[in-house]
């Protein structure tokens, strides 16, 4: 190893910034010594050898490291050298499901529907950059600042999402949605308090008999993991097909092919987008076309595959009520340039779509089906809707939410269909406990 210049002390200094500066300056000068770093990885043997040459680095430095505090500095090194630096831990730790890095000097997690500041820090910009090309370089993508931001899907299935100066003005700035490992069932989500047994039993009828299904919420309400939930009762030996932007979706049926969307690589080559697989798709024989979320056009052809045989299919839609999901369906089937009148869409919209799930992410963290709605058809231009299921929320007791999944009072309108399918769903299900008589049915 090179002669080295003393550094700042670490334990004169308190401030987390200048911690990570050191880690970071140790971890150069141990890699620096090493052939092939990038391939190093968290082996017995090569944490031993990168303890050695800590210890070697720390006296060169003349670093003092208090005893209690040895353990921690070294694991920082380490996590520089073969991991994610400052996220490593944070993307070890299972209870963590999201973790947003705003500039160098604050990093944010989301624990259990909660959001907290973590004290983990980068040095400094250009540490978080590191960190960034670890990310995204043996994904075969490049971010710099002509093309500064990056979406991408880490190995182990986490999303990644990257923008940098100067498209982030307060530094590069990283959001990572990690994969889960357990994947929540729809006994999870009725445990949660998501929805009741009743909801469950409708939706999977719902689903086995072919309903067209959109699931609809803001970011992080579930639709994703909903989607996945609701995609499980299809039956073995439908062909899926699933579209999505980066792949989430895990599917227990055998017979299943994963499409995901292709952004332009280094060399300048084109992208391939849903709208473009959604097409492709239909020419692979599809039983079932699942999209992860429409957001642009695809909308338009999503719509023409439900209502030419491919009923039975699902997408998901950010919007915050059926009412809401309506219109923004509506824009989005504009983005596709067709230039049609807006009758025309409303009559697609309401023969495509049966089924509006609607969730929330309420203010306690807790995800709700807030409605199931379904479309019964148009009036003039009008879509009819009548909601099934509404969750009443009565206010909160020591910060938690309190309510109850109410039905709407309706039979739905697809009951017939659902018996042909072998569900013979009872209709108190549909009953409202108190008798109110007020119609549901919910015009746009
Ligand atoms: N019903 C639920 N109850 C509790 N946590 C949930 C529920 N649905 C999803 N989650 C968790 O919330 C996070 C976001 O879920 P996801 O389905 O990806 O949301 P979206 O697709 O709406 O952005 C994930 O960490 C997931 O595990
Ligand atoms: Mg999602």
């Amino acid at each position: 190893m090179n002669a080295v210049q003393p550094l700042i002390h670490p334990s004169t200094n308190g401030t987390k910034n200048d911690m990570a500066r050191i880690t970071l300056w140790i971890a150069d000068r141990i890699q620096s010594s090493l052939v092939d770093v990038g391939k190093l990885t968290r082996t017995p043997e090569i944490v031993q050898m990168v303890h050695q040459r800590f210890k070697q680095a720390c006296q060169h430095a003349k670093i003092n490291v208090p005893t209690a505090k040895e353990e921690q500095f070294f694991n920082d090194v380490l996590d520089e050298l073969v991991g994610l630096g400052p996220l490593e831990r944070l993307m070890r730790d299972d209870n963590i499901s999201d973790i947003m890095v705003n500039g160098p000097h604050m990093i944010f997690i989301e624990k259990k529907g909660k959001i907290y500041e973590v004290p983990a820090r980068f040095a400094d910009d250009d540490h978080v950059l590191r960190v960034v090309n670890k990310i995204v370089e043996p994904l075969g993508r490049r971010i710099n600042a002509s093309s500064p931001t990056v979406d991408a899907r880490l190995p182990d299935g986490s999303r990644v999402n990257v923008v940098i100066p100067p498209c982030a003005i307060d530094g590069p700035t990283i959001a990572i949605r990690k994969f889960t490992k357990e994947r929540l069932e729809i006994n999870d989500l009725i445990n949660f308090g998501t929805m009741n047994k009743h909801m469950a039993d409708f939706l999977e009828a719902c689903v086995v008999s072919r309903l067209n299904i959109l699931v609809a919420g803001g970011t992080g309400s579930g639709k994703t993991t909903l989607l996945n939930v609701l995609s499980g009762h299809i039956p073995d030996g439908e062909r899926i097909i699933t579209i999505e932007d980066a792949a989430e979706l895990s599917l227990d049926q055998r017979h299943v092919v994963r499409l995901e969307t292709k952004n332009p690589g280094h060399d300048g080559d084109s992208k391939v987008s849903i709208r473009e697989l959604l097409i492709n798709s239909l020419r692979m024989r599809p039983d079932r076309i699942v999209v992860g979320e429409c957001r642009g056009g695809e909308a338009l052809d999503m719509l023409q595959a439900m209502n030419t045989g491919h009923e039975g299919s699902m997408t998901t839609i950010h919007a915050n009520t059926p009412r809401d999901t309506l219109s923004r369906l509506e824009t989005l089937v504009m983005m596709a340039g067709m230039d049609l009148p807006i009758e025309i869409v409303r009559k697609q919209i309401a023969s495509a779509i049966n089924l509006i799930v609607q969730l929330s992410r309420l203010r306690d963290g807790t995800r709700k089906i807030t409605q199931i709605t379904e479309i019964t058809g148009t009036e003039g231009d009008t879509i009819v809707m009548q909601d099934l299921f509404k969750f009443e929320d009565r206010g909160e007791v020591d910060g938690k939410v309190r309510g109850d999944f109410e039905p709407g009072g309706l039979r739905s309108h697809y009951t017939e269909r659902l018996q042909l399918h072998g569900f013979k769903l009872p209709p108190q299900m549909f009953m409202k406990t108190m008798a109110s008589k007020n119609g549901n049915s919910n015009k746009r």
